[in-house]
């Protein structure tokens, strides 16, 4: 069995980092959400992976390589522009061929795996199966209704009113009939060959088309809030680490990871939480669910439930700074000039919350 990684697309929800970089390269508990796509393939011993790229193909390429890393082999596949998910599939098929595989979108995260899942799609007479989530609000997904034996009857998307609440989470598993199913369908109203047509297809034409339920957590890590709340999840299961120094006037309670090269002067660290390399928090409170990335400067500051990627500064803030993403070699810090206002440089699209 082969895998399939969708890492271009447009990113919009996620502006203004995805203006700079690719969303699926942002940290969750400081490892890059690809990676963890990867990793959880690479679990179920898949060794030849393909990923998908857009306009953020280079930078994607730089942080991945060529696999040695995770001991696989790892192909990019360019797609010339964001035109779905189906077409993502559909520009794939020299490099899957005729074999199994499995599909995940390169910024969703699921809890603990799914490589049994993986492994048993492999042995089974399935056309295709499909990872769905109960959730609240089926409203606002892709939803699955199925017949009593769990084989997938019909899918809606976005339903106004919904007859199952059950989403689709982003893994699919596909034999070679979803060739015929991506070439058939035409693009939808928003111009995209949707991954939802493709399969109804084949439902449509009597294929097998079953449902696995998930019964962990999922998110897609599209949106600010979201990432959070994926950052928060992972942070749950951290074990304590501490590699980097912390000297005696600080404090670390709870779950702490402090990476190699990091600092901690005279602060208190409350996990989960955790600080990565050569990261110096100095004169500061980190609070639960908090991930600093590498090479940052915390100082003076308090921060809680946050993400702060590589290479920021944040200074002598008055008050904590919380529920926030915080993007690459960006700096917040207290101004002394007169008069006392907000001095901003902020990009397109950025969302700023004062006092
Ligand atoms: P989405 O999050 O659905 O789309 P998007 O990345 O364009 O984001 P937004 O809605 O904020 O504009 O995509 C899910 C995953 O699939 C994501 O990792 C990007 C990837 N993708 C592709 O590789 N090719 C595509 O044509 C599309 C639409 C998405």
């Amino acid at each position: 069995m082969k895998g399939l990684i969708l890492s271009g697309g447009k990113g919009t929800r996620l502006r203004p980092i995805t203006y700079t970089s690719a969303k699926q390269l942002v940290p969750v508990a400081n490892r890059p959400v690809l990676f963890r796509v990867i990793d959880t393939i690479c679990e179920a011993g898949i060794t030849e992976i393909g990923i998908v790229i857009g306009d953020t193909g280079n930078e994607i390429r730089r942080a991945v390589g060529d696999g040695s890393r995770w001991g696989v082999q790892i192909t990019y596949i360019p797609q010339e522009q964001p035109l779905g998910l189906a077409h993502a599939v559909k520009i794939s098929q020299p490099f899957l061929g005729d074999e199994r595989f499995v599909m995940f979108l390169g910024d969703n995260c699921i809890e603990g795996g799914i490589a049994g899942l993986i492994e048993q799609f492999e042995d089974s007479d399935y056309h295709a199966q499909i990872v769905l989530k109960q959730v609240s609000d089926p409203r606002q997904f892709g939803v699955a209704e199925l017949d009593p034996q769990g084989q997938i009857t019909r899918l809606v998307e976005k339903p106004r009113e919904p007859q199952s609440d059950l989403a689709l989470v982003g893994v699919y598993m596909f034999d070679h009939h979803i060739w015929q199913a991506v070439a058939a369908i035409r693009p939808s109203f928003r111009g995209e060959l949707e991954i939802t047509d493709a399969i109804q297809w084949l439902i449509d034409h009597e294929l097998r088309v079953f449902a696995y339920v998930h019964q962990g957590w999922w998110i897609d890590t599209g949106k600010k809030d979201d990432l959070l709340e994926a950052n928060r999840l992972v942070l749950e299961d951290l074990e304590q680490q501490l590699v980097g120094y912390v000297d005696r006037d600080s404090h670390i309670t709870g779950r702490v990871v402090i990476e190699a090269g990091a600092e901690v002067i005279n602060s208190t660290v409350r996990g989960p939480a955790i600080i990565g390399e050569h990261t110096r928090i100095i004169n500061s409170y980190i609070g639960p669910f908090t991930s600093i990335y590498h090479h940052c400067t915390v100082e003076n500051s308090e921060i809680e439930h946050s993400i702060i990627l590589e290479h920021s500064i944040v200074r002598d803030l008055p008050h904590r700074l919380e529920e926030s993403l915080v993007g690459r070699n960006v700096e917040i810090a207290r101004s002394a000039l007169k008069p006392r206002a907000y001095r901003l440089m902020l990009g397109d699209n950025s969302t700023v919350g004062v006092l």
